[in-house]
């Protein structure tokens, strides 16, 4: 029996969704036992002579002076030295840790969080492993711009969509006829807060969209981004992942859950290139068998995960206290500018703007009035105001995003937006 063989094997018995749901590439994977496997298999060795990396003989980087300078305080064998394939071992369970303390829970069923480079190269991984013609792709309309691109381009897999919103609220009934117009495999994408909408849901509102999600009869994996976790501006909004109540309603014999985030957003650290995937169940025998899939696909594109940002982050991650604190301030911030946008919105008196509801992350919808092409007031904005906005011409509306703004240019371009509608 091949290494391929004897890993599908395992997951067809153990993880069958996950099995049903594989792309003939996902299928075809199994980690090499190349140098980072064997170099792995050594690691503990007194003479070691596997990897191409440059070590004092006993372990530690010769960084060059002049680099090591820059890194500051960072231990210097995870800035300087290969990443282990997966990420280092204690960023991940500090990881899994603080997401589980950020969902008011102590244990959760599930893999360790594998490190990536970045939430786009998570979805990628699960785009790859999960995505063919064959596969349904199913996403909100509007939704994150590169997810359509992101899960389709490679693979040529079919996108269906459902509109986000029935008025003020999330639209589960078109969701729940999106899907049941499904009967092959799937990949639903689920993400609150979302972008660009801004939006999440009531844990109430949660639940119903989890017993939906979980009632669905066919093979599916439901990503579940969570990007923007814990940024809310309203009261009585879920504050932490779906992921845990979908993971424990869903029938492992059907529904995969994954469970996408990383330092982006959620630790304020864009540049940092870290992002993990975190799959819904617990079993070790299961786990190394995905994990050799996603080590392989990594191996063959990015090589391994980023040391410096991966120790920058343990140190958030190690003083969990802080980080939460820290992080509560600056969302405090975002919060203001979140109250200045809605109080702006308030008071301009244009019935060509129409905002769709928006209670987190960093975003909000303009809706514009029929006949108002929204690209068209983006490039008025751009050229007569210099403010600069995103049009989604899906929807016809502008997003505004107020991360980036202080709170009286919040007011700024608003009161430039119903303008430039104005005289449109
Ligand atoms: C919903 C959502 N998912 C994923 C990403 C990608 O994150 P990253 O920059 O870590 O690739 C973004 C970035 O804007 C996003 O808005």
């Amino acid at each position: 029996m091949s290494e391929v063989e004897r890993i599908n094997a395992i997951l067809a018995a153990r993880t069958p969704a996950l099995f049903a749901c594989l792309s003939p590439l996902g299928k075809s994977l199994a980690f090499p036992k190349g140098i980072p496997f064997q170099a792995n298999e050594a690691k503990a060795t007194k003479l070691n002579g596997t990897i191409g990396q440059v070590t004092d003989g006993a372990g530690s980087p010769l960084p060059l002076p002049v680099l090591k300078g820059a890194s500051g305080t960072l231990d210097a064998k995870m800035a300087f030295l290969y990443s282990p394939q997966s990420g280092h071992p204690e960023v991940r369970k500090l990881w899994l840790a603080r997401q589980l303390a950020l969902a008011g829970r102590t244990a959760g069923a599930c893999t360790l969080p594998y490190a990536t480079h970045g939430l786009t190269h998570s979805l990628s991984i699960v785009s790859e492993l999960f995505t063919d013609p064959e596969t349904t792709v199913v996403i909100p309309t509007p939704t994150w711009e590169n997810y359509e691109f992101l899960f389709t381009a490679r693979s040529g897999a079919k996108v269906a969509t459902w509109p986000f919103f029935k008025g003020e609220t999330f639209d589960l009934d078109a969701l729940g006829a999106t899907l049941d117009g499904i009967t092959g495999k799937a990949v639903l994408v689920l993400n609150f807060p979302s972008n660009p909408t801004g939006w999440s849901p009531t844990p109430a509102e949660a639940a119903a969209i989890v017993k939906r999600v979980a009632a669905h009869p066919h093979p599916m994996v439901v990503i579940v981004d969570d990007a923007y976790q814990g940024v809310i501006h309203e009261e009585g909004r879920l504050d932490h992942s779906l992921f845990w109540m979908l993971s424990e309603a869903i029938d492992p014999a059907r529904t995969l859950a994954l469970k996408i985030d990383g330092a982006t957003k959620e630790l304020l650290f864009f540049s940092s290139r870290v992002g993990f995937i975190t799959a819904s169940f617990q079993d070790a025998e299961a786990e190394a068998a995905f994990t050799s899939k996603v080590d392989a696909l990594v191996r063959a594109t990015v090589g391994g995960p980023a040391g410096p940002s991966q120790a920058m982050m343990l140190a958030a991650l190690r003083d969990h206290a802080r980080t939460t604190a820290e992080f509560a301030a600056l969302r405090g911030q975002l919060s203001q500018r979140w109250q200045a946008l809605k109080d702006a919105l308030a008071q301009v008196k244009s019935d060509k703007l129409q905002p769709f509801p928006f209670n987190s992350a960093y975003f909000a919808l303009i809706g514009l009035a029929p006949g108002v092409d929204a690209d068209v007031v983006r490039k008025r904005l751009i050229t007569e105001r210099s403010v600069g906005v995103i049009a989604l011409p899906e929807v016809n509306a502008i997003r505004i995003a107020y991360c980036s703004t202080t709170a009286e240019d919040v007011a700024a371009i608003v009161r430039h937006l119903a303008e430039v509608v104005e005289s449109a």
